[in-house]
């Protein structure tokens, strides 16, 4: 199985664990570390709606917290036909600590779409900007 198949299927696993009863809407994202790490995770949503946290956050913030700094790509997970990518929040988050990697978009069966994470967000703010 190549990385992208392995990344693939971790995010399928973890959005099996998603919890979304308000939207209904399941997804999962897995990171690979450059040292061949995958870390998953899926969207946990809350009855306030707005302190639902997103699969990719939820992956990166536990890779963070154990103390992964180095990510070579991340695949996303949802059941939908057209591919589901990071919605705006989760780019700036990736672009901080990821970087310009792959972003892999898959469904159930099928891997749809591979993206830059610069194709996504073009013209970042970020630390550059800081100095
Ligand atoms: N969601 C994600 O987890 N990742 C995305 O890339 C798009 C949206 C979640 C947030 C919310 O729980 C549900 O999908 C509907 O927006």
């Amino acid at each position: 199985m190549s990385d992208s198949e392995r990344l693939v299927a971790a995010a399928r696993e973890a959005r099996q664990r998603a919890i979304a009863p308000y939207s209904g809407f399941a997804v999962g994202a897995a990171l690979l570390t450059r040292e061949g790490a995958i870390i998953s995770g899926c969207n946990i949503e809350n009855a306030s709606y707005g302190l639902t946290t997103c699969a990719e956050r939820v992956a990166l913030l536990k890779a963070l917290s154990e103390g992964h700094r180095d990510f070579v790509a991340i695949a996303v997970v949802a059941d939908t036909t057209a591919p589901t990518p990071p919605c705006g929040p989760c780019r700036q988050l990736l672009w901080e600590y990821c970087g310009d990697i792959p972003v892999i978009l898959a469904n159930l069966t099928t891997t749809a779409a591979e993206h830059r994470l610069a194709e996504l967000l073009p013209h970042p703010f970020d630390r550059r900007l800081l100095s």
